[in-house]
């Protein structure tokens, strides 16, 4: 039953107020691999020779020196160093910087620390320096078991370092996330299962099982491989679902599945529309203040960033992120999340009552997009399925 539809309040019209800010997560970028993958957008670049670390790190410092302002007093949920291929550091150079960021911040004693490893990087030694530095959750990109895949995607490993990067993962850390991408070249419905299948086998506390998508400025995309065809993608995606539900996987966002208390909190913070600095060569931040939201982007070629951090003026763009649009980013995030979300973390998170999205609200649940109740607002199956339509009805 939806309530019916009241006007804006006039106060929500001046924009967000916010009594209690949101919870806050650290991002640390490292911005290089040891090749480029042919499909990814992300900022990484071949780290030819070996990478400046030392020099990197004292950027990260002088980077977060000069944002310690903003993020005054409050304590960090979660930290997370993404790539890139943060497993390119050293274990000495990754203790010295998160000794620096726990004196420079107050993290929390219990915060989930997650690092992104990729399996031609593993070393049983370096990886127990990882753990002894303080590194409680990895995630490695795996993307397939097969070879012939691996290799029509690039990859600088094969199946067998894959599975050893697993096998040593599983000996250091009680929180593993494997990465995996299906619809691959050549790929069939049995081959993108037997991927899963092997993930589900190691035992792994978290999958994240992504649709490969060709994304502009990439070799994909400028020269497309065969692909399997829509309708043999859709019976991956929902094969693949119901063989991590069978293992006893909570799908718990679109691309996203844990065991039981295995969610990424990390991530969950974007999802919920937390607040997160983000350092290192073109890191993101979102920060709220009491009567602002506020978007920052660091430079994002990591040798301009490094000048720049240096005299302390990473940030290359800020601006505020207009009321009027505070209620699709919300969305554009929360809905993501199978479980939706309660009621009153949207006032929580965008500082606006929800009678500000009352009318999509309404529009939403009419086309059986949501479902609603007192205690929550939930994309139905539906509406998980056409994620894009239902979002287009919270753009004002
Ligand atoms: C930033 S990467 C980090 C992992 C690490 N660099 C590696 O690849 O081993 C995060 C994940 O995004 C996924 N990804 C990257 N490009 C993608 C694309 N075009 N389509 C779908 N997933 C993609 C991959 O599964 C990858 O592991
Ligand atoms: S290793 Fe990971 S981040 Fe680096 S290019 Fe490949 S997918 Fe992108």
């Amino acid at each position: 039953m939806s309530e019916p539809t009241s006007t804006i309040p006039a106060d929500s019209l001046a924009g967000p107020r916010f009594a209690v800010l949101p919870p806050l997560a650290l991002y640390v970028h490292i911005p290089w691999c040891v090749r480029k993958c042919p499909y990814c957008d992300f900022n990484s670049h071949e780290a030819k020779g070996g990478i400046p670390e030392e020099a990197y790190l004292a950027a990260l410092e002088r980077d977060l020196e000069a944002a310690l302002p903003q993020v005054w007093g409050r304590r960090v949920h979660s930290v997370f160093f993404g790539g890139g291929t943060p497993s390119l550091l050293s274990a000495a150079g990754l203790d010295h910087l998160l000794t620096r960021l726990r004196t420079l911040l107050l993290i929390e004693p219990l915060a989930e620390i997650t690092l992104e490893a990729n399996p031609g990087t593993f070393e049983a030694e370096k990886f127990r320096g990882f753990r002894a530095a303080g590194i409680n959750r990895l995630s490695i990109g795996i993307q397939s078991f097969n070879p012939t895949h691996l290799q029509s995607l690039g990859r600088i490993h094969d199946d067998k370092e894959a599975r050893r990067a697993v096998e040593i993962a599983r000996a250091n850390f009680d929180n593993v996330n494997l990465d995996l991408m299906y619809g691959l070249p050549g790929q069939s419905l049995e081959q993108a299962l037997a991927d899963i299948d092997c993930a589900i086998g190691f035992g792994v506390q978290h999958i994240s099982a992504y649709h490969l998508t060709l994304e502009p400025n990439t070799l994909f995309y400028a020269q497309p491989p065969q692909l399997p065809d829509d309708d043999t993608s859709a019976a991956m995606q929902h094969a693949i679902e119901e063989r991590l539900a069978a293992a006893g996987y909570a799908h718990y966002e679109t691309s996203a599945f844990a065991q039981k208390h295995r969610a990424c909190q990390h991530n969950l913070n974007y999802w919920q529309f937390g607040d997160y600095l983000g350092i290192g060569a073109g890191a993101h931040s979102k920060l709220t203040t009491q009567a602002d939201v506020l978007r920052q982007m660091r430079y994002k070629q990591p040798k301009a960033y490094m000048e720049q951090a240096a005299a302390g003026q990473a940030i290359q763009e800020q601006h505020s992120v207009p009321a009027d649009e505070l209620g699709f980013e919300f969305m554009m995030n929360a809905l993501r999340l199978n479980a939706g979300f309660p009621p009153a973390l949207f006032q929580a998170q965008t500082g606006l009552p929800l009678q500000v999205i009352e009318t999509p609200l309404q529009a939403a649940e009419a086309r059986g997009l949501i479902l609603r109740d007192p205690s929550r607002i939930q994309p139905t199956a539906l509406g998980q399925r056409f994620l894009n339509d239902l979002l287009q009805l919270f753009l004002s």
